[in-house]
């Protein structure tokens, strides 16, 4: 892969983005890889049990995994966090299923028990056989825990960045939004693979110019364009848009002085976090996504969506006053409609952006370059 051919420049003008082809290569699938794992990563909260992980984890000695079950966060005895890779050292089952408490968790594959530190603690049968050493490697593997408000977030590399350097513009906005008494509805379908590369999501997100096309019927209806607003930051972008209706707009008091208008409301503020987060926040509350690569195939990502409720009213008419479902699935359909399409092999490899539509685009792409193919890479800060 010659890293000349894929030069985004910094100056937007002049700039010629990735082109989409390239999400569905094989070997870029790969080099991407390394930015979501030394990247945050939102920690999805178990599927049957809408507490809170501060809330699973409010007692010392306590547990709970990832939606997923890919991870298990736990609570020791002397109250630290830790979060690990919920793999049990054994034969790779997952060393806990479910949320619990007690001084020591039980795989239930084999009954491997492990201290809340993720160290082994016992095997009945089988540790009379096992030598110190071998004892001490059958710890869980501890990975970074990052908080915010009632979020979790895990990063899997060794020098990892400051979640702080990543939230904190979005942090500086909606400080005034209690959001540790949001509360998780669990009325969505929470986690789903979806066509489409997760790069195409992304970019998807961060145009405004399709809401006029792709969502017509819909969100473009709900809110007046002209207002529509992009702000950059170093690792965050803000994307937010006037309701056309302000009745279906956010209370000015709770957002700075910025945001606010003699006659208008703001409909919604979606914050991008990269490398591949949002947090929307809207009237009724806050919906999370994320889109995550699958091991293999370019072609598929995994889309986690979790809605936090603040006004239960409001939450009731989403769908009718802000769209939720119905941009939910057109984008769905157009991404699904594009990653069909760019396979042709009469497609044109590059595209410009409108300076004054595409600039969060022409950042996510900027940001991939930097961090893929520029010769001396721009570090993420650490
Ligand atoms: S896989 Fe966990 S005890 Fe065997
Ligand atoms: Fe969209």
């Amino acid at each position: 892969m010659d890293p000349r051919k894929f030069f985004v420049d910094q100056d937007i003008i002049r700039a010629q983005g990735l082109p989409k082809a390239l999400f569905l290569d094989p070997e870029f699938h790969l080099r991407t890889q390394e930015i979501f794992k030394i990247s945050w990563q939102f920690i999805p909260p178990p599927e049957t049990d809408l507490r809170t992980f501060p809330e699973l984890l409010a007692a010392r000695g306590s547990w709970a995994p990832s939606r997923d079950r890919k991870l298990i966060i736990t609570r020791d005895s002397y109250g630290t966090l830790h979060c690990f890779y919920n793999t049990c050292s054994h034969a790779g089952f997952p060393a806990v299923l479910f949320s619990g408490c007690g001084t020591h968790f039980e795989c239930p594959q084999h009954g491997r028990k492990y201290k809340l530190t993720g160290e082994f603690a016992s095997h009945t049968g089988l540790e009379e056989k096992m030598t110190a050493n071998e004892k001490k490697s059958a710890g869980l593997y501890e990975l970074n825990l990052g908080l915010w408000n009632q979020f979790f977030f895990v990063n899997a590399s060794t020098a990892p960045p400051k979640l702080w350097d990543f939230i904190k513009d979005m942090h500086n906005v909606i400080g005034l939004l209690a959001l540790n008494r949001f509360r998780r509805s669990g009325e969505i379908k929470e986690m789903e693979r979806v066509p489409g590369s997760p790069f195409l999501h992304i970019l998807n997100y961060l145009d405004e110019l399709h809401i006029t096309y792709i969502h017509g019927r819909s969100l473009a209806k709900a809110v007046d364009m002209k207002s529509y607003r992009t702000e950059i930051y170093p690792w965050s972008v803000l994307q937010w848009v006037f309701a056309e209706n302000p009745q279906y707009g956010f209370d000015p008091q709770l957002l700075p002085e910025r945001f606010r208008d003699a006659a208008k409301r703001v409909f919604a503020l979606w914050w991008f976090i990269f490398p591949n987060m949002a947090f929307n926040f809207y009237p009724w509350g806050l919906s999370v996504n994320m889109w995550l690569p699958t091991d293999r195939n370019p072609e598929t990502t995994i889309f986690y969506r979790h809605h936090y409720i603040w006004d239960n009213d409001k939450y009731a008419g989403r769908n009718e006053f802000w769209a939720d479902s119905a941009v939910n699935e057109e984008d769905l359909a157009a991404i699904q409609e594009t990653t069909r399409s760019i396979k042709n092999p009469s497609f044109l490899r590059q595209n410009k952006f409108l300076p004054d539509k595409e600039q969060a685009p022409h950042w996510f792409h900027r940001r991939l370059y930097e961090l893929l193919f520029e010769e001396r890479k721009t570090v993420i800060p650490r």
